[in-house]
């Protein structure tokens, strides 16, 4: 690795270019859902009372891997309207706040893995207060935050999806008092909106804004739009709902056994628009503006034809306010016939977003739709066509919006006369247990909910793997061929990778992590080069670091926090997602990480899923664009996103083990059309599945889904790894799950296993049956030599191997102190140290040489929650010990050898991600 002040300078200055582009991104993706009588802008001639705790304690990310950034700094929504000369605040009301917060501060459940609380208590209010800070002011702004991430879902109590009683009494007691309030929503997901009618004095509320968690530039972003400095334009990417219960997957969400996707392809505004239109409160869309805009259709045109043809819609937008500047987003919906397959009334196809528009001002914005994006998938033949790709006869209707509901019609229609085959392809990955799907009947001129069988698999699983096995190429040993010559066109990948012998190739299946010291440190997983013998192929050891919202680095390092994925997408801007994650790409690059593990792009398919906030929204299109997007982005800094979690990865409780059971067709047209686009479209060259099995297969061992449906359908030839510690099962077979099983992962084309401890690659990883499969005959040594070449072509391309190839060096050497130090104790063998806190010891060598360092720890959680704990060593960064619960037992955790001359060291321990109990040090000499 190269030097490590250069590289924090590097980082820093990337670390301030992002940060404007942020702040814009976290703007644009606020979503004003109410402005009666124009409560906003705030005007300098308002006083405004701030009420409520997130004003300090703003939330800027959810919680678990996809939040855990080292922020250098956070701009909370108090100092972003300060730093804001045209926001008068009540100033007195804030000391207030902050006294309060000084005897009550944020409780971080202890810092540790999914045990912060969703919400903090409020600070209680009584009428005095507010009718003191009513006497000097005239406008009160109300912040309710909630947090959620990994590990849990959020839940139907108060403090989750629900106001808690103080918070209720908050708004209860503010909107009595003022008559213009504005609630500001510092959430992490959607949340519950009935305070919004339920309680005295509700016509105070004039204004409503989702500001979501906006990343460490967030409180200036909000403050740009409060101010009118901003006008805002996110819009919504999910559908709010007036109950819970009513969302139509509501009743198949939560077990943590099997969850049936009954509702089918009629996930959010897709039901709702076609089945219930009257259980929104806010449809998908929605967003206000300071300004106001007209759109209208200027040109319609179908180039090309048949599976060939695009459609082309100019939409003239126009700023008609008088007062304002502003972005607007125009989103074109298709009305496709009923057909056989039956559709929902109305679905997303194409939309972009104006740049900033002065009073008066135009834009004409360009609509693209090509055929494919209108087909639908029939997994039953109902059509004649079974396993195909179409267009079913009739009539395509457009819409032009806003949100879905305001889409008005528009005089433009592609007429089918029969059926159009865009792509005919083979049944894949179909449930096998049966059950009924959602299906519009029609009566009377309205939709009614009808259901119908869904079709169960039917092909030979086993003959299909069997028929498609790839060549095994003789293992040759070393030819002198090295990696850079692949690269350099020299030579062949497959005599490249001929030249590994079993062993090596079970090795490179295998990632090392959390923190591996071959890599940058603090880092999810080092791959490639990963034993000795594998470097001296010349092939270098990659890094990827979570993502989605930023560089996460658990050695304490830090860098910068962009806001949540739901908010990116609510700026429907695509380019300013790829202006953004070209930056990111490139803090990266500064850090010598070559994949960030993000975009998330599940669907939110119910409002409690935990991991909401790092994925994009309801709808499969945007989802789809939003990932393209970051993933060019990424790709444009010469880094790479992997998206994540492929498929279907819907909720947190039971993530390991809960079966996600749905039809083809809602695979295809819902959770897997994201993912298609960014492979087609996103030039994504790296993917990871996730914890839970889909129809029956963990998707780390699932054939259908990572050969043939993303390999031979969609043509990916990047790389494919598993999440953090997955099951596998039988490919054929399914049943019985487990970490061991890798040459189930193999076969099904999941490259990679992550991640195993660190140094343990060549040592077998978890027990792995990767070489034992081979012996026995269910495993062949070209479908392992197949994973081998896509995680080396992956590389090829990858930052790391544009580095100068430099071995690992295992021994990290540390000077002494210059000044002895009185309260140094002398080193023995085994240090107590006996603390969960940040701690020092000064200790003295006596003897120069080479140390083995370790350190005994436990850790009460499961194994699944992660921990870590960082040793510097005369304030040079030297290891990081990252432990997974241990379910309180003591483990020895290995740091890094390191060599110490004779002299005094000061050793600063820092939780970065506290929950470990560090019971003793140990320094061996070696
Ligand atoms: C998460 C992944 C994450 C990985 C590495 C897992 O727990 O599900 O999204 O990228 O850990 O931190």
């Amino acid at each position: 690795m190269s030097d490590p002040i250069q590289r924090a300078n590097d980082a820093l200055k990337a670390q301030q270019i992002l940060a404007p582009v942020s702040r814009q991104a976290a703007a644009e993706g606020i979503v004003l859902l109410r402005n009666h009588q124009h409560v906003l802008p705030l005007l300098p001639s308002d006083k405004v009372s701030l009420f409520g705790r997130c004003q300090v304690d703003y939330y800027r990310s959810g919680t678990g891997s996809g939040g855990a950034v080292n922020v250098p700094y956070t701009v909370n929504a108090v100092q972003g309207m300060q730093n804001n000369q045209s926001i008068n605040l009540n100033q007195e009301l804030v000391a207030i706040y902050q006294d309060w917060l000084a005897n009550n501060p944020f409780d971080d459940g202890g810092g540790g893995w999914a045990a912060e609380p969703w919400f903090q208590h409020e600070m209680p209010l009584d009428d005095n207060l507010v009718s003191r800070a009513k006497s000097i002011s005239n406008k009160a702004v109300v912040f309710v935050g909630r947090t959620a991430g990994e590990d849990q879902d959020n839940a139907l109590t108060k403090g989750s999806f629900l106001l808690t009683d103080t918070e209720q009494k908050m708004i209860d007691t503010v909107c009595a008092h003022f008559d213009q309030v504005i609630v500001v929503l510092n959430v992490t997901n959607v949340i519950d909106m009935s305070w919004l009618d339920e309680g005295e004095n509700r016509d105070s509320i004039k204004g409503v804004l989702y500001s979501w968690a906006a990343g460490m530039e967030g409180g200036d972003a909000l403050a740009d739009i409060l101010s009118g400095d901003v006008t805002p334009s996110g819009r919504l990417t999910d559908s709010i709902a007036y109950q819970l219960s009513d969302h139509p997957s509501d009743e198949n969400f939560g077990s943590d056994v099997r969850n049936l996707y009954v509702e089918d392809i009629y996930v959010g505004y897709r039901y709702f628009e076609t089945f219930a239109p009257e259980k929104i409160r806010f449809p998908f869309g929605a967003g206000l503006s300071y300004t106001s805009f007209s759109k209208q259709l200027n040109s319609y045109t179908v180039e090309g034809s048949a599976a060939d043809a695009v459609l082309h819609f100019d939409v003239l937008v126009t700023n008609t306010g008088n007062q304002y500047s502003g972005k607007e987003v125009a989103s074109l919906y298709v009305t496709a016939p009923q057909g056989k397959l039956g559709q929902p009334i109305k679905a997303l196809v194409g939309f972009n977003k104006t740049s900033t528009l002065a009073p008066g001002e135009s834009e004409i914005l360009t609509i693209r739709v090509p055929a494919h994006v209108l087909s639908s998938y029939d997994d039953s033949g109902v059509t004649g066509h079974k396993s195909c790709w179409l267009l079913e006869a009739g009539d395509y209707q457009f819409s032009l919006g806003g949100s879905v509901r305001e889409a008005a019609h528009i005089d433009a229609c592609w007429s089918i006369k029969s059926t159009l085959i865009i792509d005919q392809v083979s049944e894949a990955l179909a449930p096998v247990i049966a059950f009924e799907r959602i299906k519009p009947e029609l009566s009377e001129g309205s939709f009614s909910l009808g259901l119908e069988a869904v079709n169960t698999r039917s092909i030979d699983l086993e003959k299909r793997i069997i028929d498609n096995l790839p060549t095994s190429y003789t293992i040759t040993g070393d030819k002198g061929i090295r990696l850079e010559d692949v690269k350099q066109g020299r030579a062949e990948m497959r005599d490249f990778i001929a030249q590994l012998n079993a062993h090596q190739l079970a090795t490179i299946v295998r990632g090392e992590g959390m923190c591996s010291p071959k890599v940058t440190p603090g880092t999810a997983a080092a791959f490639g080069g990963v034993s000795d013998e594998l470097f001296q192929f010349g092939i270098p050891v990659a890094a990827a670091s979570d993502g989605p919202s930023g560089i996460r680095m658990d050695s304490g390092h830090p860098a910068s926090q962009v806001p949540i994925g739901t908010l990116l997408a609510c700026t429907w801007n695509t380019e300013l997602n790829h202006q953004l994650y070209t930056l990111v790409g490139k803090e990266m690059q500064a850090n010598e990480i070559d994949t960030l593990l993000g975009p998330g792009m599940n669907i939110h398919r119910h409002p409690l899923n935990g991991r909401n906030f790092e994925y994009f929204s309801e709808d499969p299109f945007l989802t789809g664009k939003m990932a393209c997007a970051q993933t060019l982005g990424l790709k444009h800094a010469g880094v790479s996103g992997t998206v994540k979690h492929f498929a279907a990865n819907d909720q947190e409780t039971g993530r390991h083990h809960v079966d996600s059971v749905m039809s083809e067709r809602a695979l295809r047209e819902i959770h897997l059309k994201g993912f298609e686009m960014v492979v087609k479209e996103g030039e994504a060259s790296t993917i990871m599945t996730t914890y839970n099995p889909v129809n029956g297969h963990w998707t780390a061992s699932s054939y259908d889904l990572n050969t043939t449906i993303l390999r031979q359908e969609w043509g990916y030839t990047g790389i494919v790894m598993s999440d953090w510690w997955a099951k596998m099962n039988h490919c054929v077979s399914g049943g019985e799950e487990s970490i061991s099983f890798t040459s189930f992962m193999v076969r099904s084309q999941n490259d990679l296993y992550m991640v195993v401890e660190n140094d343990k690659a060549e040592h077998g990883g978890h027990n792995d049956d990767t070489l034992a499969a081979l012996d026995n005959g269910t495993l062949t040594i070209g479908e392992l030599q197949r994973c081998a070449m896509n995680i080396c072509r992956f590389i090829i391309d990858a930052p790391v191997m544009q580095r100068p190839l430099k071995a690992y060096e295992p021994i990290k050497p540390f000077s002494p102190k210059s000044q002895a130090d009185e309260h140094a104790i002398l080193l023995e063998s085994n240090t107590p140290l006996g603390t969960k806190n940040n701690t020092t010891r000064t200790i003295r060598v006596t003897q120069a040489g080479v140390y083995r360092c370790s350190v005994q720890a436990s850790y009460e959680k499961d194994s699944l929650a992660q921990s870590t704990c960082s040793l510097l060593i005369n304030d040079d960064f030297a290891m990081t010990f990252s432990l997974n619960g241990t379910e309180g037992k003591t483990q020895t955790v290995e740091g890094v050898p390191i060599r110490l001359e004779v002299g005094d060291y000061h050793l600063q321990f820092n939780f970065v991600k506290p929950g470990l109990y560090l019971d003793s040090l140990t320094l061996v000499q070696s």
